[in-house]
């Protein structure tokens, strides 16, 4: 009781008239974020130490805090360190706790850290005890700041807050400034506000957002995973937090200049965006530690952060295949005959899944002997279709078994969460797992289920190296003995409990009842979860929780590496900064909605952004029915997610391209055959991204930049730099009004030039079509398709050219045998690439330490924007026949070549005439008519001369 005293006497001793308001009223940061929807009182304001001031929209907070409320610098503390400084602050002494129960830390050191020209990293801790660090490993770079980007500077004046401030060196603009009050560093709630250069924010996650620019109207994200599925906005114009977190953002400043920022924190948190612009971080525990990367481009933004955090990893070839799944197949007979179904439709599809009911009672690591019979027999049957398997693993053990080895096995090695009110014993929820010998009551409501059904689950602690190799062990004794699988999805992994807390509930203790909860769903912590006090990882897992996703990926890959010898693939649905080294990710259980098509690229952008290109929603949604409209609508914009699965929820109807007796199967098997040709162009982008760390769903704003409309654009995306991707994502809807950024476009299908750009246009597109365009500039591999990978990857290759104004063009490919591990970092791959310039097209092989076999051929070549239709063409300087210069009627400047064998492992040259440069004084280029017209009065010229 004794810090309530102080306080009032502190209180009591402040005279209140001290604390002002700042000069400009806008910047009004929040001192009560508590009571975003509860009445407050100028009093509770006051005794907090902060302003009242009557607010101008229901938004703005009344409460807000004044000049005095933060730290101080201590004089002459500056010190410098290895690659920057090192300063103290006190805390003003004039303030009350924030709050009793949470001490406040009167000293806090701030170190800053030039990491390189481009990123900086500054972090405010207690130096005299220390706190919960995330264990993530970061990868600082080993190259020093020599000409920093960036100038940071302290704002230390007498009677103002203490602030970092953060300039990029070549426009001035500030990107960074917390000298605004609230700094805040207690036990148990950390708070800091800083303005922003620009309102173009992007990143936080993961939440569903309406927008991927975020609106800066005083909105709050929470930042806590949970078993939460997306969901429509609440009433602040917020969602829900979801499964993964993401405590990082990108901002575009005004000038097209990006930088972002990343706070390394893992405690319970959430943002406020406001309009001054600015932000306000919150957070419950940990230190404030904080990334910056200066770009300037937000695909440098994203190299250099997943520079830190670890590039995506490379998925296998196949991987990028057609994925179904559905929850609730319930016998092996149902899902084979889904699987042969769309066999018989021809629909190209790589990977087959197993949901939990294939697991006896949903017990990991178990086989249902009944509805399942035979199942690893068959998974082994479908490669000879070229098709792979991938089961899904949940995190948690049932206790109430006789003879579970995974259950005794891990408890002799102690890999269990602990009980944090009884640490030597096990910390029980209840989840998917069912007890044994029970005859259960089908229509028991879902409550009744888990109260009389569900077994007590252990939850391994994937922190502790002992958990991750007896997880590596598990998995390699599951598929030792029971089902060779290719891939693993990993689930539920927030870690989702259907109890609140524990089998015994929660304890009243300083972590489950924190003084701050931040604004995310549920009354408390541990809601869907387990209790905070929870011993994890040597600490409480009020600190590790939203690690849990990432931590649970990290053995994963490791085990499905050792157990197939090969690269493998997982999908993790609670995902932390990092993850993305070892895991893809879904969007989780979206609805058969179509709102949930748009939000879906929203979500791509997000995970790019996060370092996980490796993403997808689940295609015609996974709640509720989809419709037969909405499926095909969605089955054109799923060929294009990276992660191209369509799954649906249990007792939902069926959703699959052979569904609704095959009516949307001729659909959905022509956009995936698109997909598939276009695999070499994605398989590379994937290569780029795990290489250098760029982005392979990307907004146009990331091409665009110079172009501010295409800062606001989500209903359009890229694959890379090349392919611009324009879905129907509304119901009853015939046309696609689309953004084309200037540059030449060409459609993909046609070859014809987009004819108005750098502006709004509207396409017809009937129930088939997807508009798709190419970009000038860029050369893009393909390959003839299949219907798995297997077959594809045998099948001859082809160019697709299309020229920029200038005729130029390049594009690469990178290629190798798809599924061994790190093939690149072993040196066991082939590179090509492609150049155009002044009508030479030059394939060069720039390394080649695979050979594939049989070895591949490029077939054809089909060249966009070019002058007219070449009528002398060269290949390896060998003159095409005339009749082999393919032409489509109606489609100008567009020509191709089929039926050729251009050896792929062999440098080609490929020419055709093009009129001279304009600028070397000859004429201006012209198209075929024109060509010809010229022609026809040189030749009337000679004959009237002669
Ligand atoms: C979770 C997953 C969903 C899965 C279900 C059953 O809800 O998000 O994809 O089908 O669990 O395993």
């Amino acid at each position: 009781m004794a810090l309530p005293i102080l306080a009032l006497l502190t209180i009591a001793l402040t005279p209140l008239g001290t604390a002002q308001p700042r000069d400009d009223v806008t910047k009004r940061f929040d001192c009560y974020p508590e009571a975003f929807n509860s009445p407050l009182s100028a009093a509770d304001c006051t005794a907090r130490g902060c302003v009242w001031a009557e607010s101008h929209s229901p938004r703005e907070p009344k409460c807000i805090y004044g000049d005095n409320y933060g730290y101080t610098m201590v004089a002459g503390s500056r010190e410098d360190t290895q690659n920057g400084f090192r300063v103290r602050l006190t805390r003003n002494a004039d303030l009350p706790p924030r709050y009793a129960s949470s001490p406040d830390v009167q000293e806090v050191t701030l170190d800053v850290e030039m990491l390189s020209n481009n990123m900086l990293r500054f972090k405010f801790y207690d130096a005299a005890t220390s706190r919960y660090e995330v264990p993530v490993p970061v990868h600082k770079p080993s190259t020093p700041a020599t000409n920093p980007a960036y100038t940071v500077d302290l704002v230390s004046e007498a009677g103002k807050p203490f602030g970092i401030r953060v300039t990029r060196r070549a426009t001035g603009t500030v990107l960074w400034d917390s000298s605004v009050g609230g700094l805040t560093f207690s036990d148990q709630f950390l708070q800091i506000s800083t303005l922003l250069p620009s309102r173009y924010v992007y990143g936080f996650g993961e939440s569903e957002h309406a927008t991927y620019r975020h609106k800066m109207d005083y909105r709050t994200w929470g930042m806590f995973s949970r078993d939460q599925p997306p969901g429509p906005p609440g009433g602040d114009g917020t969602a829900p937090n979801l499964y993964g977190v993401h405590p990082y953002h990108m901002c575009v400043e005004d000038d097209g200049n990006a930088h972002s920022v990343l706070l390394l924190n893992s405690n319970a948190m959430d943002v406020t965006l406001q309009p001054e612009p600015a932000l306000t971080y919150r957070t419950v525990g940990g230190v404030l530690d904080f990334y910056m990367f200066l770009g300037p481009s937000p695909e440098d933004v994203t190299q250099q952060y997943t520079q830190l955090i670890g590039r995506p990893f490379m998925p296998p070839y196949w991987a990028l295949g057609f994925q179904l799944c559905r929850y609730g197949y319930n016998t092996l007979d149902r899902m084979k005959q889904i699987y042969d179904e769309n066999r018989q439709y021809d629909i190209p599809q790589d990977i087959q899944y197993g949901d939990i009911d294939y697991m006896d009672r949903q017990i990991d690591f178990t086989i249902d002997q009944q509805n399942f019979q035979g199942m690893n027999d068959w998974v082994q049957s479908i490669r000879q279709d070229g098709a792979y398997y991938i089961t899904i693993l949940d995190p948690f053990i049932s206790a109430n078994e006789t003879d579970y080895l995974p259950y005794t096995r891990g408890t002799d090695q102690d890999v269990w969460i602990k009980d944090g009110d009884n640490p030597d014993q096990i910390m029980f929820g209840k989840v998917w797992p069912y007890l044994p010998n029970i005859t259960m009551d089908p229509d028991a409501d879902w409550d009744t289920m888990i109260a009389n059904y569900a077994a007590h689950t252990a939850f391994p602690d994937f922190l502790l190296n002992s958990t991750k190799q007896w997880w590596v062990d598990e998995i390699q004794t599951f598929y030792t003995e029971k089902l060779q699988f290719d891939g693993l999805w990993i689930d539920m992994n927030e870690p989702a409990n259907f109890i609140l807390g524990s089998v015994n509930g929660c304890s009243d203790n300083q972590w489950d009842q924190a003084p701050y909860k931040p604004r995310f769903y549920g009354a408390v912590l541990a809601d869907k979860t387990i209790c905070m006090n929870s011993i994890q990882g040597g600490t409480v897992h009020y600190n590790t929780h939203s690690l849990y996703g990432w931590s649970h990926s990290v053995p994963s890959q490791r085990a499905m590496r050792q157990a197939t010898g090969k690269r493998s693939v997982i999908i993790s649905r609670s995902t932390y900064p990092g993850s993305g080294v070892y895991a893809g990710h879904w969007l989780g259980d979206n609805t058969s909605k179509w709102p949930h098509l748009h939000t879906s690229i929203i979500g791509m952008f997000e995970f790019n952004l996060f370092g996980l290109p490796y993403v997808g929603a689940d295609i015609c949604g996974f709640f509720d029915d989809a419709s037969p409209d909405m499926c095909r609508r969605w089955m054109q914009l799923g060929a294009f997610y990276p992660f191209s699965r369509n799954h649906n929820g249990k007792g939902f109807r069926r959703q699959d391209p052979a569904a609704w007796n095959g009516t949307i199967a001729e659909a959905s098997r022509a956009v995936l055959l698109t997909r598939y040709r276009l695999l070499p162009y994605l398989y590379t982008l994937f290569h780029q991204a795990h290489t250098s760390g760029s982005t392979v769903v990307r907004p146009l704003m990331h091409e665009f930049i110079s172009d501010k409309v295409t800062w606001t654009v989500d209903r359009q995306f890229l694959w890379g730099p090349a392919l611009l991707i324009s879905p129907v994502l509304d119901e009853g809807v015939l046309d696609v009004t689309a953004y084309v950024p200037k540059a030449r476009w060409y459609d993909y299908y046609t070859g014809k030039e987009v004819a108005e750009t750098g502006r709004m246009v509207v396409w017809d597109c009937d129930m088939d079509c997807i508009p798709l365009h190419l970009r000038g500039g860029y050369v893009i591999p393909t390959q003839e398709p299949a219907n798995t990978t297997v077959f594809s990857r045998r099948n001859s290759l082809g160019l697709l050219v299309a020229l920029d104004a200038e005729g130029r063009a390049e594009g690469s490919l990178f290629w190798d045998d798809g599924d061994s591990i790190d093939t690149y970092e072993n040196d066991q791959y082939r590179m090509l690439t492609f150049t155009v310039d002044q009508g030479v097209l030059s394939i060069s092989v720039d390394h080649d330490t695979y050979s594939p076999s049989p070895e591949l051929h490029f077939a054809t070549v089909r060249v966009m924007g070019s002058e007219g239709v070449p009528d002398d063409v060269t290949v390896d300087g060998n003159k095409v026949a005339a009749s082999a210069i393919k032409t489509t009627d109606g489609v100008e400047n567009m020509w191709y070549l089929e039926d050729i064998i251009l050896a792929m492992n062999a440098r080609h040259t490929i020419s055709w005439p093009v009129p001279e440069d304009p600028a070397s004084g000859a004429e201006s280029p012209k198209s075929t008519p024109a060509l010809l017209f010229s022609l026809i009065t040189a030749v009337l010229l000679l004959l009237s001369v002669q």
